[in-house]
């Protein structure tokens, strides 16, 4: 009979990558420390159970297929201090709205998968800020260090991994409670959306808004199971930056006897660390989960067709989803070539759109932000560039809060460079808030729409 392996077994296993350069990680100050954090964390149930991973690849498949749509969205850097109920209710709230309106715009099942429980690690562009003439380590995500512009709260703490796992299980629990136990019921937040169309100012998305109220009453009226709509999937995901904490929560499943990363159904490898031989590619083509890469606008095709054949060598559908954030001025151009390689090469990866990395820009006041028109300018580029190359353009990939945040500029409530200062909450990049996310659900659904018919 054979013995199942024990996670410290597992572990052993998978420090195979660990002589290999791993780019973004803290420097810790306390090696005992951090030998310590990861032996606690090696010890903690799994945050999510193989089977729904399993699942989770099966509902990407479908999308790379074009038959099924993905809604990728939440925080840049999730907090310790925002799990709260309110925040983690209106973010979900949020990402439920979106999907109901691109479920009926693409008339194709949407995957939810939540930027959620675990989005906590960051990458940065520099590993040191200066603020006057003190320089301190960068606030790498509150798995790593505090953003408080001091020498305490920045210096790297191993600790705070084992509080990233608890803070991820409560915000984990709370979305099954929201997502299972009638808050999801389709009926409730189409009523939801009906009170955004009701605004004067969200008025061209109300015939939509129609269209979809006609579709529940004709359900309603031939009499279909409404208990059935009362729950829904909801996966979530974070990028796989921080090795100390994913390596321990990757763990052998004793069902298959397979390599899984516990900590979220999906993980993806940021623009940043996506080298071929680096420690994140290696970690992750080692895991059952499906997988994400992002792609900027100087990936060239032999780059994604290297990453292809190391991360998914097998062509397995919904493996592999590459979110491509090129910018609204480039993706034009550089996107079209890089579809019809894979293409060519025959391989079938999901290829998502990510339209806020590449539209960063900083205000004259000092303020990250992005305008709303070029996050709709690129997410429009994506669809030309699919539609061109005959590839399926397979879902979205967005920075989004349900709060009533002034972050990025524009949207429908014109948000300008002064209103910024108003409700500036993010500790990273901007994200949409709660109206700017749902028209942009509304404008992606009038894309997929008018594509289908
Ligand atoms: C992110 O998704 O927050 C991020 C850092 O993206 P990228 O790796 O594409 O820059
Ligand atoms: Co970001």
């Amino acid at each position: 009979m054979s013995q199942q392996p024990t996670p410290q077994s597992v572990l052993a296993g998978l420090e195979v990558h660990k002589g290999l350069e791993a780019k973004q990680q803290p420097h810790w100050t306390d090696p005992e420390a951090v030998v310590e954090a990861t032996a606690e964390l090696a010890k903690q149930p799994p945050l999510v159970f193989a089977g729904e991973v399993d699942q989770l690849r099966d509902r990407l498949a479908a999308a790379a297929h074009g038959k099924a749509f993905l809604l990728q969205g939440g925080d840049c850097a999730e907090t310790f201090a925002g799990a709260t109920a309110d925040q983690i209710r209106n973010r979900v709230k949020t990402v439920l709205q979106m999907a109901v309106v691109l479920t009926y715009g693409a008339s194709m099942p949407v995957i939810k998968l939540g930027r959620m429980a675990g989005q906590f690690a960051k990458p940065r562009s520099n590993d040191t800020e200066t603020r006057g003439d003190v320089t301190l380590p960068a606030y790498r995500g509150d798995i790593v260090n505090g953003y408080d512009f001091t020498p305490e709260s920045r210096s790297a703490d191993p600790r705070r991994m084992v509080k990233g796992y608890h803070t991820a299980a409560s915000t984990l629990n709370l979305i099954r409670a929201f997502t299972q136990g009638g808050f999801a019921d389709l009926r409730q937040v189409h009523e939801w959306n009906k009170g955004f169309v009701s605004n004067p100012a969200n008025q061209r998305y109300e015939s939509l808004a129609a269209e979809i109220d006609r579709a529940l009453q004709f359900m309603t009226a031939i009499g279909a199971d409404f208990s059935e709509m009362k729950r829904t999937e909801f996966f979530v995901s974070h990028e796989a930056l921080l090795l100390d904490y994913e390596r321990p929560m990757t763990r052998i499943d004793s069902r298959t006897g397979l390599p899984y990363n516990t900590s979220a159904h999906f993980v993806w490898i940021g623009e940043r660390t996506r080298d071929l031989d680096g420690a994140h590619v290696d970690l992750l083509s080692r895991v059952r989960n499906p997988i994400g890469v992002k792609l900027g606008p100087t990936v060239d095709g032999d780059t994604a067709l290297r990453l292809i054949d190391k991360l998914d060598p097998e062509r397995e559908p919904g493996r592999l989803t590459f979110i491509t954030r090129m910018g609204a001025d480039k993706i034009r151009d550089a996107l079209p070539p890089l579809l019809e390689r894979v293409r060519d090469s025959g391989a079938t990866p999901l290829w998502v759109t990510d339209p806020m990395h590449g539209n960063g820009i900083t205000t004259p006041n000092g303020y990250k932000t992005r305008r709303f028109e070029d996050v709709m300018n690129e997410l429009k580029g994506f669809f030309e560039a699919h539609r061109e190359v005959g590839t399926y353009p397979g879902g979205i990939h967005v920075e989004l809060t349900g709060d009533d945040v002034t972050e990025c500029l524009g949207g429908s409530e014109n948000i300008d460079e002064a209103t910024l200062a108003t409700r500036y909450e993010s500790l990273c990049d901007p994200r949409l808030n709660h109206m700017q996310s749902l028209e942009l659900a509304f404008q992606v659904a009038e894309e997929l729409t008018s594509a289908s018919r």
